[in-house]
């Protein structure tokens, strides 16, 4: 065989017949024989020693090539078995160096801060001859002998690979090592793609314990409430002694649950009213009127709320809205009035107004129109005088959309959860995410959006937003020391409409010392929920990208082109016989002719993605490996 792949008889023989195993057979059973047969001699008084020594060194040689078959043997096993593959705890913890990179309360770059992925190899272009190589044998791979010996070993793994499903031998063409990637790839984000039951939340755990791991700080947004996920990082947690740092919010299990002050995080007030709008965005981009004015008065209440040093909840936006208008007027005019001619206002000013109109609130906003000048007019003044003063019937219409989302994020048990009261509610079960974010910790999010797939879509836009908003603080006022954090999200095509903020966040993470990794089916489900150029936006920000099995189209091309192409030998095989109508009936020629071609083709197939076992992925990472990989499941926490 002659190894320089480029040459143009390069051939492999990884899938021929396991000949060192027959001749293992034949030594092993010819020094057995041997020494029968001597045993026998020997009770005739026959010496014992040289066909002793004859048998000795058959079944020496024969174990010599039993061991010379062995790593051949084990990837032809490869090609047929496979199982659910667990990993146990202390390994991940010893292969993550938690000991050594735990501990720390300031970010510094470090060699060996490397998580544990899976297991995998490499897919380089002798894997992907290997693999068109079986792809055009037939689908029981009949054309590769199976060596007796191991056909019960095979039998005995039928169903387990069966219940594995997809393709086993994708996996067997590679030498399997264990895979570290460095903290730093991760730092470009990651996305995950796979279809139902593919892996992409048991992937998830294996990397948060990794994060865990590293010290950082940790979001885990999981809309479907995954058991497995939470549990996992909760025993964790646990073991390593900082479950005192576990907050969970979680709506379907209100007592159970930590609050979170939604709206408090924000660098300009503008951001309030584009996260509550991005809520009542479900589908593709574009403007909307209904929406746009949903923003606008939201804004103008917002703009009051923060002139009177009022902090925005939306509970108390709501109860504006819906029947505080006058209040709201009133504190904005006070408080403007107040700053104008100070404490005294009331005495001196108030007089006059009550001759400028029916009631004292219509008096105030007249003289504010009138003798104010409009250098010293105050455009939050102006917004909440044009809120309450815009016509009823219509604002009423134009915000029918937006008073249901009010009502379900300010009705029990939401309006605690996410508009809690320092006063009256338990501060301990507060969580302030800028907190969290800075000390350690994670905050589980289970969304629950088997129930309620809207409002769980919602709430993770409105969690993710707050995120963004701390976030932001870090990129703008951080000496990017800070303790590094990891944004989980499951199932992110059910907050990705109108999100700008997580498409912000994307881009400046990276600065802010924050890494995102989002996970849904499939890249469709991306385009749905936005529009092609968002979609193409959010896989470009993200470096990693990781899938699991994935049947559509779009999705599978997409993978593939990650991997690049490579050039493919094929051999074709051409015999003939010839013989000419005038000659004798013996005169005949004949010949074989063999030509080899290379052509270009795609490095991984991408219709070698639909058939990805259960819980294997290809990755292509931001440190430019390309990666076939198998993922255990951690037990022992
Ligand atoms: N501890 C375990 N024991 C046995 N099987 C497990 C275990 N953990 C995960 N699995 C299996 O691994 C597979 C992948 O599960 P996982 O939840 O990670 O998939 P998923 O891609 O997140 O699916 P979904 O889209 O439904 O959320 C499932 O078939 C599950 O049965
Ligand atoms: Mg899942």
């Amino acid at each position: 065989m002659i190894n320089n792949r480029s040459a143009l008889t390069h051939t492999e023989t990884l899938f021929r017949p396991l000949l060192e195993l027959n001749s293992a057979y034949i030594y092993i059973g010819a020094g057995i024989a041997t020494g029968v047969i001597a045993g026998v001699d020997a009770i005739d008084g026959t010496s014992l020693a040289t066909p002793s020594l004859i048998a000795g060194g058959l079944i020496g040689t024969g174990l010599v090539k039993l061991i010379n078959a062995f790593p051949l043997m084990k990837r032809q096993i490869g090609l047929y078995v496979n199982k659910l593959e667990f990993i146990d705890i202390e390994i991940v913890r010893f292969l993550n160096r938690w000991k050594d990179n735990s501990d720390v309360t300031q970010f510094a770059f470090k060699e060996k801060r490397e998580i544990y992925i899976g297991n995998g190899f490499e897919w380089e272009p002798e894997h992907a001859q290997r693999a068109y190589q079986i792809m055009d044998m037939t689908s029981n791979l009949k054309e590769m002998e199976i060596p007796f010996a191991l056909k019960p070993y095979i039998n005995k793994y039928k169903k387990s690979t069966k219940a594995m499903g997809g393709k086993t031998w994708i996996h067997a063409i590679g030498n399997e090592e264990r895979q570290l990637v460095h903290e730093e790839a991760f730092f470009g984000h990651s996305f995950i793609t796979g279809q139902v039951g593919s892996g992409k939340t048991t992937l998830l755990r294996m990397l948060g314990t990794g994060f865990l791991h590293l010290g950082h700080s940790l979001i885990i947004i999981d809309p479907k409430d995954d058991k497995q996920l939470k549990n996992g990082i909760i025993d964790e947690m646990k073991a390593l002694g900082i479950f005192d740092k576990f907050y969970e919010f979680c709506p379907a299990r209100p007592s159970e649950s930590c609050s979170i002050d939604i709206l408090k995080n924000f660098a300009t007030p503008a951001e309030i009213p584009t996260r509550i709008a991005s809520l009542l965005k479900s589908g593709k981009t574009g403007s909307d009127t209904f929406i746009d004015f949903g923003w606008q008065t939201i804004s103008q209440i917002t703009d009051g709320m923060i002139y009177c040093h009022e902090a925005p909840k939306l509970t108390e936006i709501y109860r504006y809205m819906r029947s505080g208008k006058s209040e709201l007027l009133e504190k904005v005019m006070s408080v403007f009035y107040e700053r104008k001619f100070g404490a005294h206002w009331r005495e001196q000013e108030m007089p006059k107004m009550l001759e400028m109109g029916e009631s004292l609130i219509e008096g105030m906003v007249a003289y504010y129109t009138t003798r104010i000048p409009s250098t010293e007019k105050v455009a939050a003044v102006d917004d909440v005088i044009q809120f309450v003063t815009h016509n009823h019937e219509h604002a009423q219409k134009m915000l029918a959309s937006v008073f249901p989302l009010f009502k379900v994020l300010c009705t029990n048990p939401l309006n605690k959860l996410l508009s809690p009261n320092r006063e009256t509610d338990d501060v301990n079960k507060i969580i302030d995410i800028k907190r969290v974010i800075l000390d350690g910790g994670v905050i589980y999010c289970a969304l629950n959006s088997l129930n309620d797939p809207k409002t769980a879509g919602q709430l993770a836009k409105l969690l993710l937003a707050d995120i963004s908003s701390c976030l932001g603080d870090r990129y703008n006022y951080g000496d990017g020391k800070e303790r590094r954090v990891s944004i989980l999200v499951d199932e992110v095509h059910a907050a990705v409409a109108g999100n700008d903020a997580l498409l912000n966040n994307l881009a400046q993470g990276r600065a802010a010392g924050a890494q995102f990794i989002l996970s849904t089916q499939s890249i469709p489900d991306l385009v749905d929920m936005t529009d092609q150029a968002t979609a193409e936006r959010y896989l470009a920000l993200c470096n990693n990208f990781i899938s699991m099995k994935v049947t559509d189209k779009t999705t599978q091309e997409y993978v593939s082109a990650q991997f690049n192409q490579t050039n493919i030998q094929t051999v074709g095989v051409q015999y003939s016989i010839q013989s000419a109508t005038g000659q004798a009936l013996t005169e005949f020629s004949g010949g074989y002719k063999e030509n080899i071609t290379k052509t270009r083709e795609d490095m991984f197939p991408p219709n070698l993605l639909a058939d990805l076992p259960k819980l294997q992925y290809v990755a292509r990472l931001a440190n430019g490996q390309k990666l076939k990989c198998k993922l255990p499941i951690i037990q022992g926490a």
